[in-house]
């Protein structure tokens, strides 16, 4: 039997009644904290990430899904958003709108990664992207913001780690003093990491290998190397961060895998797994990409993490068709498709039989799928004009006229 690629899954059902309810708490949570949705494609020139991402991430190094295609360019499937949100930002003008621009997406990011739980070839992720701002004001706002969407969802427990990482010039003196420190130890690095002394070590901290981890416990800091602005920067966001009674942990592991970092990183994780959302200030990004120099923050969520944490919640209870219409005769299914046709552009949900099923069928198909209410129509109902509509809850049945059956209910925004 063909089975879905590892690494991947499908979304259905209850499941999918809570990544509505995630969705949902997201638009209204975006709305209010004024970001507009972005749609970028699923694949791009493999140069953004390479270029975006950084050549010595595991992201670019290890989890890529590139391919030439039919033309002979190299295209990779997106691992993650913010390359291709800044890429839109430049190529789209959105540096002539009002400053700064918010945006928010949802969609599916792809990492050729060792699937475990919580960890997938396709994840989906929910994020911001602010860009044109340097003020610390805006990392306030994203780490509100994500925070809040933990909080609305019922998530409690949520830990925010932040860390400052400074700009260009506080990494030259801190990967001169990181160098020193991993210089010794060389030898005990995985291969990558060794090759990751010399061109960006500040990747060396975020190595997935355990054997590398016990090398850094004791690796320089980076708050330790700030230069005079970035420590007021993080100084100023701790402050707001404390006014908006947001909680935060300032946590010197804080690193960040993708190289577009510069100062504010930070990650939320809920218990002693892996992170469920990550972001940061990226002030290098749009520049490096061809734009003019832009100030940018973001974050990204992993929407099947955060859906594990509900798990343990009650999905949205499964809603049925306000009514079922069955039919006794070829001319009753005739007028119950014309009738469903009529409701559903009312905006109420009707279903009638689809599977040619004798009326005892009909009625039990309808008690399966949760209809809120019955009827069924034949020669005799559309002869005297009036059917039998029954109440599946309380057993009930009322004659009613056909002309007023759209009448008896609500549009389905009325419906709770
Ligand atoms: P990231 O930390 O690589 O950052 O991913 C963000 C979140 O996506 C992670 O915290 C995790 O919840 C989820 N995630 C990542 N990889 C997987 C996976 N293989 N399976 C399931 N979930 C996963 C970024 O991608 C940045 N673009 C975030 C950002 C936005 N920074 C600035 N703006």
């Amino acid at each position: 039997m063909l089975q879905a690629p590892k690494g991947t899954h499908d979304i259905y059902g209850g499941d999918m009644r809570l990544w509505r309810r995630v969705e949902d708490e997201i638009r209204a949570l975006t709305d209010v904290y004024g970001y507009g949705e972005i749609r970028t494609p699923l694949f791009e020139h493999t140069e953004l990430f390479l270029r975006g991402v950084g050549d010595t991430t595991d992201i670019v190094q290890k989890e890529m899904y590139t391919f030439l295609d039919k033309g002979g360019r190299s295209l990779s499937l997106r691992p993650e958003l913010t390359a291709s949100a800044a890429r839109a930002y430049i190529e789209r003008g959105m540096h002539n709108q009002p400053q700064p621009v918010k945006v928010f997406y949802i969609g599916p990011c792809f990492r050729y990664e060792k699937p475990q739980a919580g960890r997938y070839r396709q994840h989906y992720q929910f994020g911001v992207e602010v860009f044109g701002s340097y003020a610390p004001a805006v990392e306030a706002e994203v780490m509100s913001l994500g925070y809040r969407l933990f909080t609305g969802l019922g998530v409690r427990g949520v830990r925010l780690h932040v860390n400052s990482i400074g700009c260009v010039d506080c990494r030259v003196a801190f990967n001169g003093k990181l160098r020193d420190f991993l210089a010794q130890r060389l030898e005990s690095l995985c291969g990558l990491c060794a090759s990751r002394y010399e061109k960006n070590p500040l990747r060396v901290l975020d190595c997935k290998s355990p054997h590398c981890q016990a090398q850094i416990t004791e690796a320089p800091i980076t708050t330790q190397s700030l230069c005079g602005e970035c420590a007021a920067h993080f100084a100023t966001l701790q402050d707001l961060l404390t006014r908006l009674e947001i909680p935060f942990i300032v946590d010197p592991k804080i690193v960040r895998g993708l190289d577009y970092y510069t100062r504010t990183v930070f990650e939320f994780f809920h218990g002693d797994g892996l992170a469920n959302g990550g972001g940061g200030r990226y002030d290098g990004l749009v520049s490096q990409l061809g734009g003019t120099p832009t100030g940018a923050v973001g974050f990204g969520v992993g929407m099947e993490r955060l859906v594990l944490l509900l798990q343990a919640q009650a999905p949205p209870a499964h809603k049925g068709p306000e009514l079922f219409i069955g039919h006794a005769d070829p001319e009753g299914l005739a007028a119950a498709c014309t009738l469903a046709s009529e409701l559903r552009k009312a905006g109420i949900h009707a279903e009638y039989d689809l599977a040619q099923r004798s009326v005892k069928a009909q009625m039990k198909y309808a008690d399966k799928i949760k209809a809120r209410h019955t009827t069924i129509l034949g020669a005799t109902e559309l002869e005297k004009g009036a059917c039998i509509l029954k109440n599946m809850e309380s057993g009930e049945g009322v004659a009613v006229q056909l002309a007023d059956i759209k009448g008896r209910f609500g549009g389905l925004h009325n419906r709770v």
